[in-house]
Formats: structure tokens, C-alpha cells, sequence
């Protein structure tokens, strides 16, 4: 695997393989010594276009974790603000030694460009672009259901059957995306639930069941997971979202929904969470939340995606 660009891209083996290998490296941090050797002398690049919390020191901490030295770039406070470009930027990286970078950009496709643009040789790691994908949150949610539903000895299996229910923003949500195509390759069913407006057009298409009930949703679909979604009101103008109010009553995740829920049913959201509008206090901080597991799995996953993309040889683009 030479970049991780998607999830869309990804095969069920491809995917599996991610899993599993994140599953030996969670294995290596209960150990008492994290740190293993694997990328020792190799130099990664995290270079943030976009704010980020998790994503961001995730990567660095798994990085850190393979020994290799890490470089933070914002484009905060750095001579993009200038108005250099990602070309410049890019050249920029390969002369200092780049093996490899960890992009999150606004623009849909700046990393799959960066990767194919012959500017630099290193592999490439999607962290987010624009409305397109975010392949490593995908996974860390895909691994944190695997583990949840189906215990720690999962090794090998993928989500043949279970019930995924996705709230809220699709229409912005690059985790909606990833989690829909990667969701699929591994054998889930995948439903959408959200007003018109914030689904983008051609979801139809998609193969996905669409709901805007979420108690609809939650009856039909018997869902093993549903994962709500930061409402992206930075994105957004008045006419989609018309009233905070409105939004929290019919599509948030509150405690009577909550107490609706089958007891097997797990909370999901990748952060950062609007408390009291898509989801309460009390569903983010139950029992059934995996919000901080999710967190701590991602650390594994990125690990996993960084020694499958930088140690040893490269083979073909993911
Ligand atoms: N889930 C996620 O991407 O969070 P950050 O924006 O904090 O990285």
C-alpha cells in the first residue's frame, strides 16, 4: 500500500488486514514499553490545513510510537498565509526528507493531488479532505465496532450484518462517507437519517436505506450502532438549518431516545460533539458511548497505517 487516500478504494482484505494489524499494535500498548523501532529514521509530516484535535495528535502519537520524528505544520501561522501553494509547500517537504505526510485540507482531493503530483516521493495519508473522505476515522470506527460487538478476538472477521445507523450532517460529513463505503466493503447495512437539506444530492444512488426520522430509523433499522454527527454549522447558511431547537428534537440523540435503545445498541461519534443539540450529556457519557474508545483506537489504527504504508517496500496506491 503506497497512500491512504479513501476508503471508497479499499478492498474487504485491504480493510481486514488495517484491522488486524491495528489489533497487534493496541496489543503492543499494554505492554511497558509502547515504543516499538518499526520506523525508526523515517520523518512524518503532519500538515493541517484544517483545525484538528484527535486527528491531529492521534497521528503524532502513533508516529511517536513507531520511533520515527515527527513534524507538526499548520497552515496557521505558516507561509501559506503568504499565499504559497501546496506545490511549493510540497517541494518544501520533499527537501527536507518526507517519507511521509499526513494531509488535512479543505479542498476535496488535495491529497489524492499531492499523492499523484510527482512533487514529493512521500506516501500520503488522507486526513481529512473538504466534503470527500476521512479513511482513518473510518477505520477507527469500524475497529471500535468490531471490538465492541464482537470482542477483542476478532481478528480476521469483518461487520457481516450489523445494523449501522448514521445521524445528522451528511451533507458536510466526510466521516459519513468513509464510514458508508468502508462500512459496505465489510458487509454492514448502512442507513442515513437527516432532514433533506442535509443530505447531498445523489444519496439515492448511494447504497444506503434513507430515513428523516430518526425514531423511524430506530424502529426499522434495529440498529447495533448508531453514530451521530457534528452538525457543521461553519459550513452551512440559515435555510439548512433553520433552528437549533428543532434539530435537537428531531434528529439529536437524547436520553429518551437513549433509553429506547436494545441493550446490545452502541453510541458513536467522532468528535467533536455538539453536547445538546445532535447528542445529549448523558448519551455522550453513558455506558453504551464509545466516544473516548474511539479515540484511544485510533491511535492503533494509524500506527497500523503508518507501518503498512512507510516500512519496507511500497506497492500499489490504496
Ligand atoms: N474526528 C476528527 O476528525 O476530529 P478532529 O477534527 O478533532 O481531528
Amino acid at each position: 500500500m503506497r497512500h491512504l487516500l479513501d476508503t471508497r478504494t479499499l478492498t474487504r482484505d485491504e480493510a481486514i488486514l488495517i484491522l488486524d494489524i491495528a489489533e497487534d499494535m493496541s496489543a503492543t500498548q499494554q505492554r511497558e514499553v509502547k515504543k516499538l523501532p518499526t520506523l525508526r529514521g523515517k520523518t512524518i509530516v503532519n500538515l493541517f490545513y484544517e483545525d484538528s484535535t484527535r486527528t491531529r495528535i492521534s497521528f503524532e502519537a502513533a508516529s511517536k510510537r513507531l520511533s520515527a520524528d515527527v513534524i507538526n505544520f499548520s497552515a496557521k501561522g505558516s507561509s501559506v498565509s503568504k499565499g504559497e501553494s501546496l506545490k511549493d509547500t510540497a517541494q518544501t517537504l520533499q527537501a527536507i526528507g518526507a517519507d511521509g505526510v499526513v494531509i488535512r485540507h479543505p479542498a476535496s482531493g488535495a491529497p489524492a493531488m499531492l499523492a499523484s503530483s510527482g512533487w514529493i516521493d512521500a506516501g500520503v495519508l488522507n486526513a481529512g479532505d473538504g466534503t470527500h473522505e476521512h479513511p482513518t476515522q473510518a477505520l477507527l470506527d469500524a475497529f471500535t465496532m468490531r471490538r465492541r460487538l464482537f470482542g477483542e478476538n476478532s481478528r480476521g472477521r469483518d461487520l457481516d450484518g450489523i445494523s449501522v445507523v448514521i445521524v445528522g450532517d451528511i451533507m458536510h460529513s466526510r466521516v459519513a462517507r468513509s464510514n458508508l463505503w468502508l462500512l459496505k466493503v465489510l458487509g454492514a447495512h448502512v442507513s442515513f437519517v437527516a432532514p433533506e437539506t442535509l443530505l447531498p444530492y445523489g444519496t439515492r444512488e448511494w447504497p444506503v436505506t434513507i430515513y428523516h426520522s430518526l425514531d423511524a430509523a430506530i424502529r426499522e433499522a434495529n440498529p447495533d450502532v448508531i453514530m451521530l454527527l457534528r452538525i457543521q454549522t461553519e459550513r452551512m447558511h440559515a435555510a439548512f438549518f433553520p433552528n437549533e431547537r428543532e434539530y435537537a428534537r428531531n434528529w439529536g440523540l437524547n436520553d429518551v431516545r437513549v433509553a429506547g435503545l436494545q441493550d446490545r445498541t452502541i453510541i458513536m461519534h467522532p468528535g467533536p460533539m455538539n453536547r445538546g443539540l445532535e447528542i445529549s450529556a448523558g448519551a455522550a457519557d453513558s455506558a453504551r458511548s464509545t466516544v473516548l474508545e474511539q479515540v484511544a483506537n485510533g491511535v492503533s489504527v494509524r500506527m497500523a497505517a503508518l507501518y503498512l504504508l512507510l516500512s519496507g517496500e511500497r506497492g500499489e496506491s490504496a
